[in-house]
C-alpha cells in the first residue's frame, strides 16, 4: 500500500510528466569531451562545465592514477580529524598561487563551500546578505541556511543594492555579506565587479563572489573575473570549483584572506562533518591548474571559439544574451519547447540541454550552450548547423 507520501509524490511526478517537465538522464558512454558518445550516438558535447577540455587531458589522468597509487583512495576522515594529507596541502597551496591570495581551504565540493562559507561569516540576525536574484542554487541555500537577515537584489541592479546598503536595516547590521556569482551560470553574463568591490568597501560588506564558471576561463590567464577586470584584492572571497574548467571531477575551496581562511577552519560545518577531497582529486586538478598556466593557447583557443559561435547563433536569429563567456544560452520559452528541442538535436548529433523553471525564471526555458577550448571550428559549424535545422521547427527560438 502506497503511503500518503509516495502518493503525493506519484502525483507530482505525474504532473512533470504531463507538462513535458520530467527529467531523465542521458547515458555518456565515454570520457567527458567535447566529441563523446551519449545514448548510443556519437556526438558534439554543447553542454558540458570542461571549459578547458582537460577533463581527460594525458597529465590530469596520470596525477590521479599516480595520487591513488601514493595515498589511496580516500580519507576515511574529516580534514580535523586524520584526514588532511599532504596532497590537501600541496593543493591549497597550489590554488593560493594561482589565484595570488593570502590562503585557500578546500570542500567536497563548491556546493559545500558556498555552504561552508555564508552561514559561517553571517551567523546571527543582526548580520546582514545582500545577494544577486539569479545566483545559483547553492548560494540560495547556504543563505536560507544562515540566520542573517537577506537582501534580494534584481539581477545585476546595483542602483537597488545601494539603496539596500543605505537603508537603516542595511547600515545598522554588524558583519555585511554581498554576494555574486562572477559568471552567471544560467546567463552567461559577467558581474560588475570593480562596481561591487566599490559599494562593498563604501559599506564597510565584504564581497563574495562565486567563481565556479569563471575559474580558467575569464582573465588575461583564467584566473577568473578579478583578473579580468584588473581589481584583485585580498578581502575579497572567492568560492570556486574544480568540476567544472580544472579538470571537472569535483572539489570546491574558497580562496580569502589568511584569517577569513583559518576561520571558517574552524567553524564551517561542511568541512569540520564531511570527509576530504580524494588524493586523486586533488592531484588531477593540480595538473589541470599545471596544464593551464604552461598551455594559455587554451584560453586563446577557448575565445576564438567562444566568438565563433556566438556570431554563428546571433546570424541564426536565435533569441540570445550577448555577451563574452562560454555560456551561450538560446532562449526558447516554455520548459517543454526547451526539453523537445534538446531531444530533435540529439537526434541530430549535438548533445545541449534545456532548463526550465525553476532553474531559470517561468517563460525563459532556453538551451546552455558551453563552448569549450576541446571543439574545434568543424564541432561548432556541426552544432550550428544542427541549431538551424532544430529552430525552423520551433520559431519560439528565433529572436528576431
Ligand atoms: C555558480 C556555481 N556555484 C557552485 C556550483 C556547485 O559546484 P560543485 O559542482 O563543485 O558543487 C555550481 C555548479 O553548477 C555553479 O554553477
Amino acid at each position: 500500500m502506497q503511503t500518503t507520501l509516495e502518493k503525493t509524490l506519484a502525483r507530482e511526478l505525474q504532473e512533470l510528466r504531463d507538462t513535458g517537465q520530467y527529467k531523465q538522464y542521458n547515458e555518456l558512454q565515454r570520457p567527458q569531451a567535447p566529441r563523446t558518445r551519449m545514448d548510443g550516438h556519437d556526438i558534439v558535447m554543447l553542454s558540458s562545465n570542461n571549459y578547458l577540455g582537460l577533463a581527460d587531458h594525458p597529465k590530469v589522468l596520470a596525477a590521479a592514477r599516480d595520487a591513488i597509487e601514493k595515498f589511496g583512495m580516500g580519507t576515511a576522515s574529516v580534514r580535523f580529524i586524520c584526514g588532511t594529507m599532504t596532497c590537501h596541502l600541496e593543493l591549497e597551496r597550489k590554488i593560493c598561487a594561482f589565484i595570488g591570495c593570502e590562503a585557500a581551504t578546500t570542500f567536497i565540493s563548491c556546493w559545500d563551500a558556498n555552504v561552508g562559507v555564508m552561514p559561517t561569516l553571517a551567523s546571527t540576525p543582526e548580520d546582514a546578505i545582500f545577494t544577486d536574484a539569479l545566483n545559483h542554487a547553492s548560494i540560495i541555500d547556504a543563505i536560507r541556511l544562515s540566520k542573517a537577515k537577506r537582501f534580494i537584489y534584481k539581477h545585476r541592479d546595483l542602483a537597488e543594492l545601494a539603496r539596500m546598503l543605505d537603508s537603516p536595516e542595511g547600515k545598522a547590521a554588524r558583519n555585511k555579506l554581498v554576494v555574486t556569482d562572477g559568471v552567471f551560470s544560467m546567463e552567461g553574463d559577467v558581474a560588475d565587479l570593480p562596481a561591487l568591490k566599490e559599494l562593498a568597501n563604501k559599506h564597510d560588506a565584504v564581497l563574495i563572489v562565486d567563481e565556479s564558471h569563471a575559474t580558467g576561463v575569464l582573465g588575461k590567464t583564467g584566473r577568473g573575473t578579478a583578473e579580468h577586470f584588473g581589481v584583485q584584492d585580498v578581502s575579497t572571497v572567492q568560492t570556486s570549483t574544480m568540476g567544472k574548467a580544472l579538470g571537472g571531477s569535483c572539489g570546491g575551496y574558497v580562496a580569502a584572506s589568511k584569517v577569513v581562511c583559518d576561520y571558517l577552519v574552524q567553524k564551517s560545518r561542511p568541512q569540520l562533518f564531511s570527509n576530504a577531497l580524494p588524493p586523486a582529486v586533488c592531484y588531477g586538478s593540480m595538473a589541470a591548474i599545471d596544464v593551464l598556466m604552461q598551455e594559455p593557447q587554451r584560453l586563446e583557443k577557448l575565445r576564438q571559439n567562444v566568438r565563433h559561435f556566438r556570431a554563428g547563433v546571433k546570424e541564426l536569429g536565435l533569441k540570445t544574451i550577448e555577451g563574452i563567456t562560454p555560456i551561450c544560452p538560446v532562449i526558447v520559452g516554455e520548459t517543454a519547447t526547451a526539453i523537445q528541442m534538446q531531444k530533435a538535436l540529439l537526434a541530430e548529433g549535438v548533445f545541449v540541454s534545456g532548463f526550465g523553471y525553476p532553474v531559470v525564471p517561468k517563460g525563459e526555458a532556453r538551451l546552455r550552450c558551453q563552448i569549450s577550448a576541446g571543439h574545434e571550428k568543424t564541432d561548432l559549424d556541426f552544432a550550428l548547423a544542427a541549431l538551424r535545422k532544430v529552430a525552423e521547427k520551433f520559431p519560439q527560438a528565433r529572436g528576431h
